[in-house]
């Protein structure tokens, strides 16, 4: 299904490198299966697919159903790993121009993400394009306290209930969130909304496949028992840690020999524009994963042929600290052709009757190689389609390699210490009660660099 091709990686990269890695893949997958590892508490992921598939989704799929019926619109709250998995396959899924269709095309409501930044003119662009339509929400937190969702979940709660009335708007609220702790969870119960409840066993960023992912997907029309579907084949398929069988663990594998070469960033490349979010995703899960202990692969993501036009210049000559993970479907459905039109003067008629996929086409293998020359050693990872199933399978396949890389880089893949940082000095800054201590050093701080 997921194929991960090495060719334009030869000129800096020899098997023998990343074949050598084997027995400490061997460690890692002794270490994921039998619960040994750093972070052992928040493997969830790893069963996740066929355990969810085995236990039944009929209650998800029932809200999600009502959610269909009765919404005009559905908003997502929530940011980081209770926002991009969903975001990535519905924007994946979905055609860009969803929310444009009739509601008779789409069958179900429109979709906007919210909670996902601080920013007062986004939620005033948002309630206006809300207004006079019948809203839905889903605000979604593990820990029910982080303060961007939080906040939009106020502004629009209070939003709705004006709109609709205390008791409809408790109908049209759905929480998912921890199953007994945390804000949200006291706020759910008090109020009566419908929850859904987020594994402890699975930390954010590897959270899509939990109701995380899957109530505002199904909501939004995507196919979620083909999504586990594909992720439960990737889950078997993924069983063994042969490097020679197992490209999630080989995709792990050559990363790290890459880094051990120097090459401390890595680019996500994509050519269909419908793969930004779910680049986005993957930076949250190598970027949190691995950066940490002053070690980790730094994650980017371009999306071609736009990027090649801006930062084409600095990958192709820059410096040389980069290597690229290219991403590609084998068939997308497209068909479009370039016109004929012998009379033109515009110089294209040598592409005349060629699809537009044919011409991408060519123009990802030009950028390998051209990429690959420069020093920019190249990966290819390839899926046979667009499809829910081959989604789910590469959500599955590239957490897998996630978790391995970490450990063979030797931190934690599952924690995110760094993460609070920002937020102590922002608390102290808000004056959040029980932050003053840390508020009055801040401000005399501040004062001092004035
Ligand atoms: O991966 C993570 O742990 C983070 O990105 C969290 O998902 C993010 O901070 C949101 O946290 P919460 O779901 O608790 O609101």
């Amino acid at each position: 299904m997921v194929t991960l091709d090495l060719s334009f990686a030869h000129l800096e990269l020899h098997d023998d490198e990343w074949i050598q890695l084997q027995p400490y893949i061997n460690t890692a997958h002794q270490q994921l299966h039998k619960k040994e590892t750093p972070g052992s508490d928040f493997l969830g992921w790893l069963h996740l697919p066929s355990q969810t598939l085995d236990r039944g989704l009929d209650n998800l799929l029932e809200v999600a159903a009502e959610v269909r019926e009765h919404a005009d619109a559905l908003v997502v709250v929530g940011i980081g790993g209770s926002y991009l998995g969903a975001r990535a396959a519905f924007e994946w899924v979905q055609p860009p121009y969803y929310n444009q269709l009739s509601r008779e095309k789409r069958g179900g409501p429109e979709i906007y993400f919210a909670g996902n930044q601080l920013s007062g003119q986004a939620m005033e662009d948002l309630l206006q394009v809300l207004e006079g339509k019948r809203v839905y929400l889903n605000v979604i937190s593990k820990s029910g306290t982080t303060t961007e969702p939080a906040v939009a979940f106020r502004v629009l709660r209070n939003w709705l209930v004006r709109q609709s009335g205390e008791d409809a708007a408790k109908k049209q609220i759905l929480a998912t969130t921890d199953k007994s702790k945390g804000a949200l969870r006291t706020l759910a119960d008090e109020e009566g909304y419908k929850t859904f409840v987020i594994p402890d066993d699975v930390g954010g960023r590897y959270s899509v496949l939990t109701p995380v992912g899957l109530l505002p997907l199904a909501s939004a029309g995507v196919d979620i028992r083909m999504l586990l579907q594909g992720a439960r084949e990737a889950e078997e398929k993924y069983a063994r840690s042969d490097l020679t069988e197992n490209p999630a663990y080989r995709y792990a594998a050559v990363r790290n020999a890459l880094y051990r070469k120097g090459k401390t960033a890595e680019i996500l490349a994509y050519y269909e524009p419908s793969f930004q979010m779910f680049a986005e995703w993957w930076k949250q899960l190598y970027g949190e994963s691995e950066g940490k202990d002053n070690k980790g692969i730094f994650p980017v993501s371009v999306g071609y042929t736009t990027d090649l036009h801006s930062l084409g210049q600095y990958i192709q000559e820059g410096v040389r600290n980069l290597f690229e993970t290219v991403l590609t479907v084998d068939y997308n459905g497209d068909e479009i052709q370039i016109p004929s039109q012998p009379d033109s003067e515009d110089g294209l008629e040598y592409l005349a009757d060629k699809t537009l996929s044919w011409v991408n086409n060519k123009a990802r293998v030009a950028t390998q190689l051209a990429h690959a020359d420069g020093g920019v050693p190249n990966l290819l990872i390839s899926i046979p389609d667009k499809t829910e199933k081959s989604l789910g399978h590469l959500f599955y396949f590239f957490e897998l390699a996630c978790a391995a890389s970490g450990l063979l880089l030797g931190v934690n893949p599952f924690n995110q210490p760094g993460v609070e940082a920002y937020k102590v000095n922002m608390f102290a800054l808000l004056g959040k009660p029980g932050f003053e201590e840390q508020s009055q050093a801040i401000r005399e701080r501040l004062n001092s660099l004035r």
